[in-house]
């Protein structure tokens, strides 16, 4: 229920729609001076009134019903409180016929959002680093869907460039077929540095990478074998990744696969007399729009990471005709889409306006967290796999009956990972600490899954009820809070796909975990009066079921005990 849109079509001043006045109410600072406020300043020019007069005669012409339950004058605004148990009663009613789908909307039906996210480079390691864009588009690849629209997941693998020429190379030299075999990436990596530090002494080594990375776009057959070997142990390795923060993508199409997808661009280009020589190499001249050129072709004629990332444009419209195409990518990049984004303005496409990147800040380890083993890279796998550690030794503390001890501390890792790297807003660096989002205390995702099982727990210890009341009880200002969060959860989802922001979901999910704490911590629920339990059983299952909505959506189970 819209409570603004309620509240101003009740007030009557001339010249002024309701949809204005909708737009001038706001809530107020704290819950004593009443749920919503109106301004009555603004009006005071066209009434010629004093707005405290006007407050007050406006405050007389409203009459209290089930909705508001009181609207009082205070200098100069209006001051509305909302009836604790219309609000309540009717939030419960509507998160129990909905269930899950609660919170959920068409809003998005017909239209298509592609998301490009996680977009993982072959042969190097899964670092801490694409944790972000990996949980941030898992998160609006979900809430996009949960909204009606469909979202189509795009890992964009960075799976072309010089380097697979040095894998070759170093490989012939130095790999053992078996080790790489299992050691994956891991293995890799140890080559392709052993390969750098050879080239130093030996700069023939670079000579020798540029032929074998020739024979791969040659389509060489053994060149081009263990190119796509290379890359299977890479989407092996970060399948597990994947897998634990329940990520899924509808497309692998990455870098290589636009090799043969660049022609038209380059021609349309050419066709545009956008293309310009500068030392050889092929430029889109940017100096106009205030950025450097666009690099489409070197001077040797090969092609760039911009150059692939139109050809992608072009076949993302083209194949899923999107509404939206989004780049979780980070701010590093900004230049990069600016530059893409602008090419294709220039170039006429419509589309371009549909295209946005969704850059967000940079993640570090707090130092002293854990030892960077090989050089400085901090691969992911080993914080996931620490944050699961720590949740299971947490729990053994808490609670040594469990039984699925093994799936809940997965499950508790995880979501320490998933809600400590999407707490804050997306473009603030972030700097995640083990200690901090692993603490079932703080606001982490297991503080909010321990609430959930709370939940679940009094629940069971309840049995059967049902919640249809017949007279008005008592609301207390505990329920109430508890109550207007849930009312507030389907514009938060709106919002947070509005803003591209996902943390609105994890503030969401704190906030409403901390409020069911103080009301269980202030009313007793199972020892009340039989209406009043009823309706603090059908609070605690809304939020349960709230709780794991909001979760789900940013890729975390709930567990049932924990
Ligand atoms: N692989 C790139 C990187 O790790 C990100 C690719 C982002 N997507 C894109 N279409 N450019 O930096």
């Amino acid at each position: 229920m819209d409570y603004k849109a309620y509240i101003a079509e009740k007030i009557k001043v001339d010249g002024v729609d309701a949809s204005q006045i909708r737009g001038m109410i706001a809530v107020p600072p704290t819950r004593e001076m009443g749920d919503y406020a109106l301004p009555c300043f603004p009006f005071a020019k066209v009434l010629r009134k004093s707005p405290a007069m006007i407050a007050e005669e406006l405050a007389k012409s409203i009459a209290p019903d089930s909705v508001i339950e009181s609207v009082t004058a205070l200098s100069g605004y209006l001051n509305f409180r909302i009836s604790r148990f219309g609000l309540t009663s009717a939030v419960l009613k509507e998160v129990t016929e909905k269930g899950e789908t609660y919170g959920s909307s068409t809003e998005g039906e017909g239209k298509v959002i592609c998301i490009d996210y996680s977009s993982i480079n072959i042969a190097k390691p899964f670092h801490i680093g694409h944790l972000l864009t990996t949980v941030i588009g898992g998160a609006l690849y979900r809430i996009f869907n949960f909204l009606g629209y469909k979202a189509v997941g795009i890992n964009h693998l960075g799976d072309w460039g010089t380097q697979f020429g040095k894998l070759i190379s170093a490989y012939k030299r130095w790999g053992d077929e078996e080790k790489i075999q299992q050691g994956r990436v891991r293995e890799l990596m140890k080559i392709y540095v052993h390969f750098h530090e050879e080239a130093e002494k030996n700069p023939a080594l670079e000579e020798e990478a540029r032929g074998y990375f020739k024979k791969i776009e040659e389509g060489d057959e053994e060149c081009l074998r263990l190119f796509h070997w290379f890359r299977d142990l890479t989407l092996l390795d970060v399948q597990k990744i994947y897998d634990l923060l329940n990520i899924k993508f509808d497309s692998y199409a990455g870098e290589s696969f636009y090799n043969d997808k660049m022609q038209p661009v380059i021609d349309r280009l050419q066709e545009k007399g956008l293309l310009k020589e500068s030392e050889g190499a092929k430029v889109v001249d940017l100096e106009e729009h205030g950025m450097p050129p666009c690099l489409i072709l070197k001077a040797d004629g090969a092609t760039l990471y911009a150059t692939r990332d139109l050809a992608a444009a072009y076949y993302r419209k083209q194949t899923y005709d999107f509404y939206k195409c989004l780049y979780v990518v980070a701010y590093q990049q900004n230049l990069h889409f600016k530059q893409i984004f602008k090419v294709l303005e220039l170039l006429g496409e419509d589309f371009a306006g549909d295209m946005e990147h969704v850059a967000f800040g940079m993640v570090s380890l707090a130092s002293g967290a854990m030892s960077t083993r090989k050089g400085n890279v901090v691969f992911l796998e080993d914080v996931i796999e620490t944050c699961i550690q720590k949740s299971r030794e947490l729990m053994d503390e808490r609670n040594r009956e469990l039984e699925n001890k093994e799936e809940v501390s997965r499950m508790v890792g995880t979501a320490a990972v998933i809600f400590g790297a999407l707490l804050s807003s997306k473009i603030k660096d972030v700097v995640f600490d083990i200690n901090k989002v692993t603490n079932f205390d703080g606001e982490t995702g297991p503080y909010v899954q321990y609430t959930a099982a709370r939940c679940a727990s009094v629940l069971e210890k309840a049995g059967e009820f049902t919640f249809h009341p017949q007279t008005a009880c008592h609301v207390t200002d505990a329920e109430f809070e508890v109550a207007s969060l849930l009312a507030s959860f389907p514009e938060t989802v709106k919002n947070a796909a509005e803003k591209r922001e996902p943390s609105f979901v994890t503030r969401f999910a704190v906030d409403l975990a901390q409020a069911y704490n103080k009301f269980y911590f202030e009313c007793k629920i199972l020892d009340a009066e039989p209406e009043i339990k009823a309706m603090r059983l059908a609070l605690t299952k809304a939020t349960h079921t709230v709780i794991k909505t909001a979760l789900s959506l940013l890729g975390i189970e709930t567990p049932q005990r924990m």
